[in-house]
């Protein structure tokens, strides 16, 4: 049992293998929160340190008035979750506004209840067990007497893994309508803010830089208020202990599943306490529950590790490959190598074209060709037919089925790229329903990348997308999907949600978008999805939900994928990350890089191409070949095991990352450079977690490695040129 309940003090510890969350009810019923960190077996002695009274009296809480006025100050003691309306004057996890204008939440402890296993959330993407025993979930009721609002704090609490989800659910028993302003899945008050902060910060073409800030007074805080969870930032943060690095020391992260607006931060207070929060983002955000109603917020993932950030990521990726990837794709780790054309032609491709790179890449080992954006409608630009998914005649004589045909006769199979929540002003059906784009009515409509946003709100749009989706795939043998979203939510709004529901409409959007995906992942189990949004915005853990692999960024550049797949890596496994070959120069960055090096990199995800293969020189073809028969070789050792992070890009020196496959026989080594040293000799990179009492040859070769001098001298790595990278793969004897 990972909950054990002090039913006479009424403390609540939950543990997981390696960390303990503890909290207890306090006065008659509020609830303080008393830890949370490496494990610990007794919650005696936790209180000894609060700081029960500070400087600001305002702030005291009436149930405990009767103790002096010096007794108890809500403001400064750590809370389980802090409400607008009460004397905690932090930021607040929730706040309401209800029916007769107050805006004071004051819940108290009904009570609580222990189940095995863990709900699905209704609608909404969450992790999932697979039987009862791998974790337990404590539920917390509260209950505003005054509203008639009832809370439902969620805690899973896994068995075997160091992860704790948590989400609230709020209900309406009361008779009037209550307006929630902010509800918080997460929020967890720590006793100091000696922490760093890690967050993954980005843009187009350079997603998920890895950042690491001190923790000030100012705080800090990521979020999106553009309708998706963005290139900007990540729905994840970490806090780390100062001495935490890649490998040792605590580390704390928080990962939401959610694909829509979110916020997540830290607040520093007056007496140096962290407060950490995630959730929807409160920005233009109201849910109005009428009586009898309720609201889910989405989940939230919290991860302890007492083993750096190596340690956080790898449960990270445990969890996120084996409990929120679902279907058939999430135990196949053997997917295909891939080539798509979008690099190579853009809109400008002919059958013909496809066809002559399609026979090519068949004789390089590529197994799947996916064929990306402009092969509907009349679209030979980004300027029209988004929404028209009927074959572009010129282009495709015989439409997708005649061109999966041939396409499937050459030995390959086929993929099509959609951008299904989206329509073009110049197309069919935006001429037929206009009404469907999200729009404010008597207000203009901006465009992003020429298209509007469907409105996901609506059923009407939501069927419309499940039809047409379905009719192509199945119309064709289509065994991979591309879902492109190329723009952010402007002029938010729905004629079909009532005015004083209009800022529910950016997460109804959400909630449309994800029932649309329910649907279809139920009536296509077979076909392998890959998220996409312009590169990789909104590859966040709730689309991991859904989508089996995500193409994690437009740029394809050798170095500055090295820090997109090390950002990326913070929390998502490598099976997930969508991770092609394309030409030189680097089409957005101009930078010449040697074909192996951008081999390597990409393999350390789902490899493919992307780039017009008939360009290509013999040698390069001959280079193509051989990749792709090294990676068939080598991709279950990327994608069953662990991921080790051995060095960070930095300066000069690229990534080092290491994958030990499942059963630990075999290890890939990617080493990269960033730039060539001059007068430079080989360096001992130390790898890590190996067995030190094992011996590895290393693949190829009658080269024997002890593990330990592999671990703490390191493997000799000779020097390379600018922007190259190594693969060494060793097997254990
Ligand atoms: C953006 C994606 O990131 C690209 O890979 C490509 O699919 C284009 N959209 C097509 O418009």
């Amino acid at each position: 049992m990972s909950i054990k309940v002090n039913e006479q003090e009424k403390v609540f510890h939950l543990q997981t293998p390696d960390s303990s969350y503890i909290f207890r009810v306090y006065g008659k019923s509020r609830l303080l929160h008393l830890y949370y960190g490496k494990k610990i077996n007794d919650h005696a002695h936790l209180e000894d340190s609060l700081r029960w009274f500070g400087a600001g009296g305002a702030s005291i809480d009436a149930e405990f008035a009767h103790l002096g006025s010096k007794s108890v100050s809500f403001d400064i003691l750590p809370q389980e979750y802090g409400f607008f309306g009460s004397p905690d004057l932090r930021k607040p996890a929730f706040h309401a506004q209800y029916a007769d204008g107050s805006r004071i939440t004051c819940p108290v402890y009904e009570g609580y209840r222990i189940t095995p296993s863990k709900p699905r959330l209704e609608g909404l993407p969450s992790v999932y067990t697979e039987n009862d025993s791998e974790c337990d979930t404590l539920e917390i009721f509260m209950k505003d007497e005054v509203t008639g609002l009832r809370l439902t704090y969620l805690y899973s609490v896994f068995n075997d893994r160091d992860v704790i989800t948590r989400t609230v659910i709020a209900h309406n028993e009361g008779k009037q309508n209550i307006d929630i302003k902010a509800i918080m899945s997460l929020m967890i008050d720590f006793k100091d803010d000696d922490f760093d902060l890690i967050h993954l910060e980005g843009n187009w073409a350079r997603e998920r830089h890895v950042e690491r800030v001190p923790l000030s007074r100012m705080g800090a805080n990521v979020y999106s208020r553009r309708g998706l969870s963005a290139h900007d930032h990540s729905p994840f943060l970490a806090l780390a202990r100062k001495n935490a690095d890649e490998e040792h020391g605590d580390v704390y992260g928080f990962s939401f599943v959610y694909s829509g607006n979110f916020e997540a931060g830290v607040e520093s207070d007056r007496y140096n306490q962290a407060r950490v929060y995630m959730g929807i983002n409160s920005f233009d955000f109201n849910w109005r529950l009428e009586p009898g109603q309720s609201f889910t917020a989405p989940e939230a993932v919290a991860v302890f590790s007492s083993k750096g950030l190596g340690g956080m990521s790898r449960t990270f990726h445990k969890l996120y490959k084996s409990r929120l990837c679902r279907g058939k794709f999430r135990d196949k780790v053997e997917r295909p190598v891939l080539i798509n054309n979008w690099e190579g032609t853009r809109f400008a491709f002919t059958e013909e074209k496809i066809l002559d790179m399609a026979k090519i890449a068949k004789r390089v080992g590529v197994e799947l060709f996916v064929l990306d954006d402009g092969w509907f409608g009349k679209r030979d630009e980004a300027d029209s037919s988004l929404g028209d998914w009927y074959p572009h005649k010129e282009k495709l004589p015989d439409g997708v089925a005649g061109l999966a045909k041939k396409i499937n006769d050459l030995g390959l199979d086929f993929g099509l790229w959609f951008e299904p929540e989206m329509v073009s002003p110049d197309s069919d059906l935006y001429r037929a329903h206009p009404d469907w784009a999200l729009h404010v009515e008597g207000r203009g409509m901006s465009q992003g990348r020429n298209q509007y946003v469907l409105d996901l709100t609506r059923k009407e749009v939501q069927d419309y997308i499940v039809k047409f989706m379905t009719e192509n795939l199945e119309s064709a043998p289509i065994v991979y999907v591309k879902w492109d979203y190329n723009r952010h939510l402007t002029e938010v709004g729905s004629a079909s949600v009532p005015p004083e529901r209009q800022a529910e409409v950016s997460h109804r959007y959400m909630l449309g978008l994800y029932s649309v995906l329910e649907r279809l992942r139920a009536r296509f189990p077979d076909i392998l999805f890959e998220g996409c949004s312009g590169g990789g915005g909104r590859f966040d853990a709730g689309m991991l939900y859904y989508f089996d692999q995500y193409w994690t960024s437009d740029m394809t550049d050798v170095v500055e994928r090295q820090f997109i797949q090390e950002g990326t890596s913070m929390v998502m496994p490598a099976i997930t990350m969508g991770s092609h070959v394309s030409i030189c120069p680097n089409v957005h960055i101009k930078r010449v890089s040697p074909l192996r090096a951008r081999g390597y990199c990409a393999m350390c995800g789902q490899f493919g191409y992307e780039l017009d293969i008939t360009k290509c020189s013999e040698e390069e073809l001959d280079e193509i070949a051989e990749q792709s028969v090294f990676y068939k070789s080598i991709r279950e050792i990327i994608h069953s095991g662990e991921m080790y992070r051995v060095r960070s890009p930095k300066g000069r020196d690229g990534a080092a990352w290491e994958y030990i496959s499942e059963d630990g026989k075999s290890v890939a080594f990617a080493v990269f450079n960033i730039l060539a040293y001059p007068s430079n000799y080989p360096r001992r990179l130390r790898m890590t977690a190996l067995d030190p009492d094992a011996r590895y040859r290393l693949r190829g070769t009658d080269e024997v490695y002890d593990g330990a001098m592999l671990m703490y001298s390191g493997l000799a790595i000779q020097p390379m040129d600018d922007f190259d990278g190594q693969m060494f793969i060793f097997d254990k004897e």
